[in-house]
């Protein structure tokens, strides 16, 4: 019986498949991103360098050697390789744990191809089950805090943390996300919201799936 974190290894190895040679790809966040640097770290001969979703997974690149480039001076990211916290049969993923989801979303909008990573505990029928990350400009905290309410939603401070942008994050308990495309667009027009952790508008386009038997694709 493997664990959860020899699934992650599986998974991160498999990412490699998904590198292009002499390529600048975009590199997300998380335990199992941590994994896929490792290993991309391996094979970095063949990698121009990485466009970073978080001030960490910057230094973990930097650490193995990988050149890190600002996503504004980048013309082409053909892949983004990056984890979630929850994923569907629709690849609409539920992000944000670690706390990077507004870089995250930036990097996997502007990437040709969504790469996700994940072991078997991350796929669900519905999201919702692990709480929704939403960063929040900190002076909006209670105005948002109150419309997510009225959402149906109980959003709880992610006590003593601070995002790479400076903002808090709100964690949301209780939502079933039945609709993520629409919930994610909701979310996005309440003022104050800088990012929601729904990645349902910009799903995954491939899903690299640990499970007991190997890693599944799915498209
Ligand atoms: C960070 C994320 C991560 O992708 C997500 O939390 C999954 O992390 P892990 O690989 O540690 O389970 O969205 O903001």
């Amino acid at each position: 019986m493997l664990t959860q974190d020899q699934l992650k290894r599986e998974v991160a190895k498999k990412a490699l498949e998904y590198v292009p040679d002499n390529a600048i790809i975009g590199v997300g966040t998380g335990s199992t991103v941590n994994l896929f640097i490792e290993e991309l770290a391996t094979i970095k001969g063949r990698v121009k360098g990485a466009v970073s979703s978080s001030n960490a997974s910057t230094e973990r690149l930097k650490a193995h050697g990988i050149p890190v480039y600002d996503l504004n001076t980048v013309d082409e990211l053909p892949v983004y390789i990056d984890g979630a916290d929850e994923i569907n049969h629709y690849l609409h993923m539920l992000k944000g744990g670690g706390g990077a989801l507004t870089r995250e979303k930036i990097v996997a909008a502007a990437a040709d191809q969504y790469i996700c990573i994940a072991d078997e505990k991350k796929y669900v029928e519905m999201l919702g089950e692990f709480p929704l990350p939403i960063e929040v400009v900190p002076m909006a905290r209670s105005f948002v805090a109150r419309a997510l309410v009225r959402l149906g939603g109980h959003p709880e401070l992610r006590e003593g943390f601070v995002t790479d942008n400076g903002n808090i994050i709100l964690d949301v308990h209780g939502l079933k996300i039945a609709k993520p495309v629409e919930l994610e667009e909701t979310l996005n027009q309440i003022a104050g919201v800088v990012t929601n952790g729904l990645f349902a508008k910009r799903r995954a386009d491939v899903l690299l799936l640990g499970r007991q038997n190997g890693v599944d694709v799915l498209k």
